[in-house]
């Protein structure tokens, strides 16, 4: 239902001008020994005339519509409400009923106002401030996030989506690391723009690792203990680290209500990953006894990148990286690493298991497919040059 609230409040105003016309207009009763005696004698008559009604509220009609106009009518002059006034000793019947009445309106529309304004607040925020930053009290606890991301068609729409996320977190020190020679000014202006501070190297996969994002990781993890106070910052004493790929869907909370908090070992549900709808631990009294997984359960921590972070103070009191193969995480390198930095399952410090139904999912392992691009029919035998951009950035 659209408000018209310009309406409302032109009509507010009009009501309190009203209202502040009407007080003005409320004079004291002032002496009565300067008053003329023809006019003390007509007033008398209206006195009379007030006083012999039985009913109050008609003799205030009466005074207020009637009566004045028969005084008019006798003659009275301008000031009469004033001598009247004096004669009956209070303000006119005709200003209280004015007061009254334009009063009331004011209390009405005011009331009505601060019902629509309380009752509309939903219909009169705009959508972004759902996915403004939901922390507001200051945090010593900088949250670093690690994403590889390699040159294809798509990433530079994945960065933007991860980047307009992640712009929405505070204290966060985004690490990205670029499968390749060199950073690209694509990304780097991305990066930019996010007003977040972050470090963005390239680490070409080196030879036997495979080309999973797993060596640029391993190098991001060297960069955090070699630089840990330059990525904390000075207003941060604690960090928090977590691995996002640059391909995922990432609610704000997932940083703000979960990775912030993370004092050791942090675990939640990850959406449309390993094989099935979702992945998740199993939390029997506040502690992970298993986990709700298709793919090769048995595991320590059968999780996928996008379900844990850890304390920095984990990633520093060891030296753990990723290495060129995990044979017990059955080729995925998850448990591996978590196993390598020291942890054990009672570490873990499951999130967002509360609930019993209607649990939220606040990080989605999605994949951008790549576009068909259609390429021209003629010349077949000759190499296919690549898609026209007309000047725009697409990494093709
Ligand atoms: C899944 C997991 O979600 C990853 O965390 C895990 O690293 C990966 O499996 C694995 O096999 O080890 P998936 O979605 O299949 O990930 O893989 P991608 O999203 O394609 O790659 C993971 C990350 O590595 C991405 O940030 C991607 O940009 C990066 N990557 C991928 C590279 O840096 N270089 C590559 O050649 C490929
Ligand atoms: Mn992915």
């Amino acid at each position: 239902m659209p408000i018209h609230y310009s309406l409302l409040f032109l009509k507010c105003y009009q009501s309190v001008k009203t209202f502040v016309w009407s007080l003005k207009s409320l004079r004291l009763p002032t002496s009565s020994s300067n008053v003329d005696d023809d006019k003390q004698e007509r007033c008398q008559e209206h006195k009379v005339l007030l006083t012999s009604s039985s009913n109050f509220s008609e003799s205030e009609t009466m005074f207020g519509d009637k009566l004045e106009s028969q005084a008019l009518q006798k003659g009275c002059e301008e000031d009469i409400e004033k001598h009247c006034r004096r004669c009956i000793g209070y303000p006119t019947m005709r200003t209280m009923n004015k007061l009254k009445k334009y009063g009331m309106y004011t209390l009405f529309f005011m009331f009505i106002f601060v019902v629509v304004f309380q009752f509309s607040e939903d219909v009169r925020q705009p959508a972004y401030p759902v996915f403004k930053r939901s922390e507001t009290n200051q945090t010593n606890r900088m949250i670093i996030v690690v994403t590889p991301t390699y040159k294809r068609m798509t990433r530079i729409a994945d960065m933007l989506r991860m980047a307009n996320t992640l712009s929405h977190v505070k204290d966060l020190h985004w690490i990205v690391i670029e499968d390749g020679n060199k950073t690209i000014p694509a990304v780097q202006d991305i990066l930019d723009r996010t007003g977040l501070p972050y470090t963005y190297q390239a680490h070409k996969t080196a030879l036997g690792y495979p080309r999973r994002g797993w060596y640029q990781r391993t190098m991001a993890l060297k960069l955090i203990r070699s630089n840990t106070s330059q990525i904390l910052g000075q207003d941060h004493q604690e960090g928090v680290v977590y691995f996002g790929d640059d391909d995922n869907s990432y609610d704000i909370r997932l940083f703000t209500d979960y990775i912030r908090n993370v004092k050791t070992l942090g675990i939640w549900a990850v959406g449309l990953v390993g094989g099935t709808v979702v992945e998740a631990p199993k939390v029997v009294d506040g502690k992970v006894t298993a986990f709700n997984v298709k793919w090769n359960p048995k595991r320590r921590f059968a999780v996928d990148m996008a379900g844990f972070a850890v304390n920095l103070n984990v990633v520093l009191n060891s030296d753990a990286v990723f290495g060129t193969s995990c044979k017990r995480g059955g080729g995925a390198p998850e448990t591996c690493l978590l196993e390598d930095m020291g942890l054990e399952r009672e570490d873990i410090e499951p999130f967002g298991y509360e609930k019993t139904k209607d649990r939220e999912i606040f990080v989605w392992h999605t994949k951008t497919s790549t576009p068909n691009i259609v390429q021209s029919k003629k010349n077949q035998t000759k190499p296919v040059p690549p898609p026209d951009t007309f000047g725009y950035f697409v990494e093709v």
